[in-house]
């Protein structure tokens, strides 16, 4: 029984803002955000989506393609949570549908939750070779305006089908792992954006590689050269490669721009115009390696590394399936990032606001921006109502 990815999708919000148009309107040189950060575009959220519209439009290709009655759990990782006691699956297990014999939970741990649920559903297929569970990590990331974050903001989620049938990505057993109790980046109740220590962030990220890396190899006795491709965190490209070139001088390679560029394909290009996802990064950056990559990583082994700030990291790994490209929804997603609309610097900030709003009041009737599936329309008695958008139906 190989377990696994059997179908991974993701979403982003319809919008987005180009980094030169940022850099010009912040008084910075463009270079500093196209190369030393490493982003092109961020996705922009409008104020008609969330996290739970973000995670339904994921997944739907994937229910669309399966019996909504066959699934047996959602598994909803999210550092952007909606509400502090109702979990956002049981939402969107409403929107797509879903059996009422069909567990819900909501998971959170920094950007590592994804991993912690993909890697709880894993287990419960190793358990019980019946279950077939969506694995969604959907988040917003959102900083204060002005601050160094703001560049390193973005959106999007990623819908996984966890089963006994790992037509994707079958995923090892065994990893490394490593927790610390550190203040690099935390979101308290009252606040709708991060507070982040980012040089302290970044540094963290890599002490939390090295020790979950460690942790790994002595678990699994594998080396460096076992692996085709390796897939990071990308709260920012550039944080990938820096990782990168950690591992590999800790390895004992020899780290230059060609040997980087090599071991991490493609796993960046859609991030660099998707921007943070937070605890769906690490699963864009893997479909963006599986989508776009030149080669045939049919059967190949993929190092990827999860990173939550407070701190949990956790290194492990995955050999790609015989036939996986004939398994990705790779047209989708590359027609949903073309058709994204460009926003001006003015209305970047107006969606900014508008969604602040909708995060802090009550009775309010929502605007229809998005063009994704399901949409936010309204809040009233402090309950959200979504629906489906009507050109869409
Ligand atoms: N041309 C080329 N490169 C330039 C440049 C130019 N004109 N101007 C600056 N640069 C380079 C700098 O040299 C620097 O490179 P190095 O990091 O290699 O030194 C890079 O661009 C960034 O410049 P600064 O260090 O001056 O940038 P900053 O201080 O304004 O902010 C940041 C950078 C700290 C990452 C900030 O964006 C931030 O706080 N982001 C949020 C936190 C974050 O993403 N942390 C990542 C680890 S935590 C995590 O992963 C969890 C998560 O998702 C948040």
């Amino acid at each position: 029984m190989t377990i696994g990815i059997q179908r991974i999708s993701f979403y982003t919000a319809p919008f987005y803002l180009d980094m030169s148009v940022f850099a010009q309107a912040r008084g910075e040189d463009a270079d500093k955000f196209h190369v030393g950060i490493g982003q092109d575009q961020m996705s922009v959220i409008s104020p008609d989506e969330d996290i739970v519209t973000l995670a339904a439009n994921a997944a739907l290709p994937i229910v669309q393609e399966f019996d909504p009655q066959s699934f047996t759990a959602v598994l909803f990782a999210t550092e952007s949570g909606i509400d502090q006691s109702k979990s956002a699956g049981a939402f969107v297990h409403g929107l797509l549908g879903l059996s009422s014999r069909c567990r819900v939970v909501e998971l959170k741990h920094a950007c590592y939750a994804g991993t912690a649920a993909l890697q709880m559903a894993v287990n419960m297929v190793r358990v019980n070779a019946n279950e077939r569970i969506l694995v969604i990590a959907a988040d917003v990331a959102r900083y204060e305006l002005g601050s160094p974050g703001e560049a390193t903001q973005g959106c999007g989620a990623v819908a996984m089908l966890v089963s006994n049938q790992a037509d994707v990505l079958a995923i090892e057993a065994g990893s490394g792992y490593y927790t610390e109790d550190v203040m690099d980046f935390w979101r308290p109740n009252y606040r709708d954006t991060a507070l982040v220590d980012g040089k302290y962030s970044t540094m963290v990220y890599l002490t939390a590689l090295k020790h979950a890396w460690q942790h790994f190899h002595e678990s699994r006795a594998l080396i460096y050269a076992d692996f085709a491709r390796f897939c990071y965190h990308l709260p920012f490209t550039k944080m990938a490669i820096k990782a990168h070139s950690r591992l590999m001088k800790l390895t004992g390679q020899e780290a230059n721009e060609a040997s980087i560029e090599q071991a991490m394909g493609a796993s960046l290009k859609y991030n660099r115009t998707v921007g943070n996802s937070y605890s769906a990064s690490l699963y864009f950056g893997l479909i963006s390696l599986l989508e776009n990559d030149v080669d045939d990583l049919a059967g190949q082994r993929i190092g990827l590394f999860s990173y939550g700030s407070g701190c949990v990291g956790e290194f492990f790994s995955g050999i790609v399936g015989t036939n996986y490209r004939q398994y990705l929804y790779t047209s989708q997603h590359q027609a949903l990032l073309a058709a994204r609309k460009e926003l001006s610097f003015s209305e970047y900030l107006d969606f900014y606001k508008r969604f602040g709003e909708v995060e802090r009041n009550d009775n309010i009737e929502i605007s229809s921006y998005s063009r994704g599936h399901f949409r936010l329309s309204a809040i009233r008695a402090h309950k959200r109502q979504y629906v489906q958008n009507s050109s869409t139906e």
